[in-house]
């Protein structure tokens, strides 16, 4: 029989998924069969090309406008999503920012807290979650400049040990993607354009290719399915390489 992933019946929040990496997972987790609730920061108006994209492969998500960096928006996600679907089985923390200290504090380390606080709750219930924190790989290389991002995707690491840990007993499994070099609005704030990205990095990539939404897409739908029900606590690195064997 082939392997299959199937997250049918289940209930799974998108932080950050009006585009990008975020958007990217929120439609594969759909095509997996899961009824996918998506949070940005954007009116609903602008949104419904990304509703619609993602519909074509799956269950119609459904928009929660909600600024995870404010307490009251972590609550009101989760408590809006729970009053929708009576359930909340998989939380993915994707929301970030490049931004002032602050924010990217309240972004990267006090949101992904408090959506994974109040995601417990509603998870308990079922007594088996799912949380998957994107962080990335500047935590261990230093980053390119932005010394409150590193710091702050450092929290988002570190949360996800202390979640990991304080969660395995509720039935929670937390773990982390790491990635870098993704194609993306985030990364291209320091290029002119997609070609100079592109020709930068596929000198110095160990694959020889920089990274899609997708491929980290993948991941999240891997922590989230039965195949890793014995991974808590785990911090995978996708970046092509870059950082254990790269130049
Ligand atoms: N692109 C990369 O190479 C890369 C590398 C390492 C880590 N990451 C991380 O991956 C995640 C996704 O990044 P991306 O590259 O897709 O960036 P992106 O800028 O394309 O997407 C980020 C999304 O988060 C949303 N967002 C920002 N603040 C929010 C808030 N307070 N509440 C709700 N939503 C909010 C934005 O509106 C946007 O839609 C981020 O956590 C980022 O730090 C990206």
């Amino acid at each position: 029989m082939a392997y299959s992933i199937d997250l049918s019946e289940k209930v799974a929040i998108v932080t950050g998924a009006a585009k990008g990496i975020g958007k990217a997972t929120a439609k594969i987790l759909a095509q997996a069969g899961a009824q996918v609730v998506i949070d940005d920061i954007l009116p609903e108006e602008n949104m419904q090309d990304v509703l619609d994209e993602i519909e074509t492969v799956g269950l119609r998500p459904f928009y929660i406008q909600a600024d995870i960096s404010e307490e009251k928006g972590a609550e009101d996600l989760i408590k809006s999503t729970t009053d929708q679907f009576s359930r909340l089985d998989i939380l993915v923390n994707n929301a970030g920012v490049v931004a002032d200290w602050d924010k990217s504090y309240a972004v990267h380390v006090k949101g992904l807290y408090n959506c994974s606080n109040y995601a417990k709750d509603a998870m308990q219930a079922t007594g088996n979650g799912r949380i998957v924190n994107i962080s990335s790989t500047c935590v261990h290389s230093g980053g390119t400049g932005i010394p409150q991002y590193v710091a702050t995707k450092a929290g988002a690491y570190s949360l996800t040990r202390y979640l990991a840990r304080t969660y395995a007993s509720l039935g929670i499994l937390v773990n982390a993607v790491m990635p870098a070099v993704i194609m993306s609005d985030m990364i291209m704030t320091r290029y002119s354009s997609e070609e100079e990205m592109i020709k930068h990095y596929e000198q110095i990539m160990p694959i020889g290719r920089i990274g899609y939404p997708e491929d980290v897409a993948n991941v999240v739908l891997f922590l989230c399915s039965e195949l890793s029900s014995f991974l808590t606590g785990q911090v995978i690195v996708a970046d092509g390489g870059r950082m254990h064997i790269g130049i």
